[in-house]
């Protein structure tokens, strides 16, 4: 019975019943100078954890065209965009976004139809010469922070003129269209001020509404986050600043929920508590400490928090459906396998189009922190949106839960590296264990293993029960 279960969800989701398939993981080029454990390359990345997989960050020179921040930025995406060697399926994408000086850079580049034509035209070469699937946009935001409120016009024509540009370039040059996506903000009052939300969701991909930060050190008192719900203690806008009232106003607005992707944090955001109160909405005068790792006030790393909660008392905020930490002063809200079961069980209902995670290098990318093994969060949410059949880029293990094994190369010496010597590229099975099977891919041979208690089937190309 869990048999046909299990294919019956597969069709309605291959049928678009069930659109939730993206899982759409960033990573950030700064993350390689956090010291020891801390340390992130795209060397760390699982390449069938994610759908896609997002690098941040490139720039806007003065020259309107776009161009990498850090020295080792070309060798980074190399080695990002090697693991498409590994797994085909995936897809990466560039995310153009920061400031200069405190400034935007896209407030410069949108302001003259020339100075968007000459990014646009820098972006599509600079996009396929370092073999990526598309571009992510990340202005924060059109309309604020020095940016006039004609930007907010402005950010159309760029989104316009960009697909159209792809578009051409693909017919052109007969190759596959680039992939356009954005970082986009959580609040109302942000998100009506920024965008013409009805006109650029329909040529987006995909967007990453960023449905994090909504609480943080700079509030007087405690809150969560990245809260489901409102909370009793919210007041005012406040009542606002959840996950449900975000994605509402969205929809509202005319976005499609399908192109909508849920904001997935792997850290938690902490306060010092001023008071004797130690609740959702106590007196609060700033952040606790920084962690070690990454060494800012105000947020810790989900490996970061794995430390604090051994100790720490713990609490699950039920009206809001995520949990907090409390030791000492220190007070942290933060987001844990249960939450985010219960964000992907709204994300389902309300028919989003998938989760994206800011970001992998804040998850126990190598499982050195938190016992849980690697990406204790990022492979949760994995397993839980699997359930809902297959994600969009991935092969056919993505029936079901992805193996807790990451897959890795065989090498010659293992006696199955010739498997796939004059193999057309494919699935097989492994006969002598049927709990993996073997990915041939340009003459080469890839183990993969099953999730524990599934099979390889080659009826279907995938895992699943005995
Ligand atoms: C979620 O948002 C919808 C639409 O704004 C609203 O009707 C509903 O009451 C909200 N749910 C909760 C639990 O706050």
């Amino acid at each position: 019975f869990s048999c046909f279960l299990f294919s019956a969800l597969g069709i309605l989701c291959v049928i678009h019943i069930c659109s939730a398939n993206k899982l759409v993981c960033h990573m950030t080029n700064w993350a390689q100078y956090r010291p020891s454990a801390g340390k992130f390359t795209p060397d760390n990345i699982d390449p069938f954890l994610c759908t896609h997989v997002i690098y941040a960050l490139a720039t806007i020179n003065s020259f309107n065209q776009i161009s990498p921040v850090e020295q080792n930025d070309e060798e980074l995406y190399r080695s990002l965009n090697s693991l498409k060697n590994v797994n085909p399926a995936l897809k990466t994408l560039l995310t153009v976004g920061g400031t200069v000086n405190g400034v935007s850079p896209f407030i410069a580049m949108v302001s003259t139809s020339e100075n968007r034509a000459l990014f646009i035209k820098s972006a599509i070469s600079f996009l396929h010469a370092h073999n990526f699937d598309g571009i992510n946009l990340d202005w924060e935001y059109p309309g604020h922070n020095g940016s006039p409120e004609g930007d907010k016009e402005k950010f159309t024509l760029l989104v316009t003129e960009l697909v159209k540009a792809f578009e051409a370039d693909a017919i052109e040059n007969k190759r596959t269209q680039l992939l356009l996506s954005a970082n986009a903000a959580a609040l109302p009052q942000t998100v009506d001020r920024a965008y013409e939300v009805a006109k650029i969701a329909p040529h987006f991909d995909f967007i990453n509404i960023m449905t994090y930060d909504y609480h943080g050190h700079w509030d007087p008192v405690t809150g969560h986050n990245s809260p489901l719900y409102e909370s009793a203690v919210d007041s005012g806008i406040q009542l606002h600043y959840n996950i449900n009232s975000s994605i509402a106003h969205w929809v509202s607005l005319g976005a499609p929920s399908e192109k909508l992707l849920l904001g997935f944090p792997t850290y938690g955001r902490t306060f010092r508590l001023s008071g004797g109160a130690n609740g959702l909405g106590a007196p609060a005068n700033g952040p606790a400490g920084a962690g070690p790792y990454t060494r800012t006030e105000g947020f810790w790393a989900f490996y970061e928090i794995c430390d604090f909660t051994n100790t720490a008392t713990l609490g699950w905020i039920s009206e809001q459906e995520v949990p907090y930490a409390t030791y000492g002063s220190s007070w942290l809200g933060y987001d844990d396998q249960r939450s985010y079961s219960s964000k992907v069980q709204w994300l389902t209902a309300h028919n989003l189009g998938g989760a994206h995670v800011w970001t992998m290098d804040m998850d126990d990318f190598s499982g050195s922190f938190c016992s849980a093994g690697d990406y204790p969060l990022i492979n949760h949410l994995r397993i839980s949106m699997g359930n809902l059949g297959p994600l969009s880029s991935t092969l056919a293990d993505s029936f079901g839960p992805k193996p807790t094994t990451t897959p890795r190369p065989t090498t010659t010496k293992d006696p199955a590296a010739d498997f796939c010597r004059g193999r057309p590229d494919g699935l097989y099975e492994n006969p002598a264990d049927k709990t993996t099977y073997f990915q041939c891919f340009q003459g080469n041979t890839y183990l993969h293993h099953c999730q524990p208690g599934l099979i390889y089937w080659d009826s279907c190309k995938c895992c699943n029960w005995p």
